[in-house]
């Protein structure tokens, strides 16, 4: 299977399936003499492990990270960091009856189309368990770009009709709150809508932002490796990620020019613009504002009232679907945005390393 590897200098691969015996990632690119530890990677793995809430699947997993490679003495050596994850709680029996039949919504059909065979068990490397290797990835990158001054801040914007206030954001709530919104008051109600949506066997979908702060700007290229163009895809990739916007997005077309440009200012000496209708980008490089990303998230396939479909004979039949699963994704998704934003900021500032020739002279001291 091609396409398990992102990235140009900060590459990642991950591999694994949701039950095989382990889910991991390759990390190769990442500069040495970073502080890295387990714990730097299982704080990330814990926003996105199942079984938390009673909103989130009853799947219980450790998803406890093993450094295999890569870190000698607490610091990264500039070798390919192996990270490795166990599965512990496969209950492969739940998707016995899915091998003979495509469930709506979900990769069964394409797979089968594609390959002529499929791991089946969970939806094999279809699952929301592939992520694991995404978020570790992004575990480290986000470190680097810490110290860099970069911060990357993902959280639930909505959920069905429920909307975050963002007047109300308080960042302390995308940790607290079981919907991973910035707001106490909304979550509250996100939570009652999501036990409504359960009860009726149902599931439904919802939107996450992204805000990258303390970016300079100049970071990314101007055609084919825009930045923007590069968010989109490394968020698209996600699993049931139907829709990306930057800045003020779809509302760009129904907006006057006058009113969607931002004016230039200078602050403190600096370049600055008065609004940010753009989201931190133009022409594909970031223009030193905030970044600021949104993906639209579809409801989880796998839900449990009766549904038709048909099986690999060609026969229609009506199935009900088994197995643990999220009655919405985007809470735990959250993170997994945050960590393809920061694994894609970061590629691009490695990248923007080779984009000027007095720079390089003064990196090799020539100057
Ligand atoms: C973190 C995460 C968790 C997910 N959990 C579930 C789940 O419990 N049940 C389910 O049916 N789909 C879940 N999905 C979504 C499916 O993996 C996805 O919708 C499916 O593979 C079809 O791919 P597509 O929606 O990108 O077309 C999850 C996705 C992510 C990113």
């Amino acid at each position: 299977m091609a396409g398990s590897t992102y990235g140009t200098i900060f590459k990642i691969t991950t591999w694994g399936e949701s039950h095989g015996k382990a889910l991991g990632v390759v990390i190769d690119g990442c500069p040495a003499g970073l502080s890295l530890s387990e714990a730097d990677i299982q704080i990330y793995l814990n926003r996105r492990k199942p079984g938390q809430s009673n909103i989130s699947t009853p799947r219980k997993e450790d998803d406890a990270v093993e450094i295999l490679s890569g870190v000698f003495k607490g610091v990264t050596t500039g070798t390919p960091i192996s990270l490795i994850v166990h599965n512990t709680s496969q209950r492969s029996g739940d998707y016995g009856d899915i091998a003979t039949y495509y469930r709506p919504g979900h990769a069964d059909y394409t797979f089968d189309e594609k390959y002529g065979f499929r791991d089946y068990r969970g939806g094999g490397r279809s699952s929301g368990r592939e992520t694991i290797g995404r978020v570790a990835a992004g575990a480290i990158a986000a470190k680097l770009l810490l110290q860099m001054g970069i911060t990357v801040t993902a959280y639930t914007r909505s959920i069905g009709p429920i909307e975050a206030d963002m007047n109300a954001f308080d960042k302390a709530a995308i940790l607290s709150t079981p919907t991973a919104m910035p707001d106490k008051n909304a979550s509250a109600l996100a939570e009652d809508y999501l036990k409504q949506t359960m009860q009726e066997l149902d599931s439904c979908g919802g939107v996450m932002e992204c805000i990258v702060e303390g970016m300079p700007a100049g970071i990314g290229d101007p055609v084919f490796e825009k930045l923007d163009a590069n968010l989109s895809k490394s968020i698209m990739s996600i699993g049931a990620v139907k829709a990306v916007e930057i800045g003020d997005g779809i509302m760009v077309s129904k907006s006057k020019g006058s009113e969607n440009n931002d004016a230039f200012c200078m602050n403190n000496n600096t370049v600055s613009k008065k609004t940010n209708h753009a989201g931190g980008i133009l022409g594909g490089m970031s223009d030193g504002s905030p970044i600021l990303v949104r993906a639209h998230v579809k409801p989880t396939p796998s839900i449990f009232r009766s549904q038709e479909t048909v099986n690999k004979n060609g026969e229609e039949i009506s199935i009900q679907i088994k197995g643990r699963h999220d009655p919405i994704i985007v809470p735990r998704a959250v993170v997994v945005m945050e960590s393809m934003v920061a694994i894609t900021i970061l590629d691009a500032l490695l990248l923007n390393m080779s984009a000027r020739t007095d720079r390089i002279l003064e990196f090799y001291d020539r100057v």
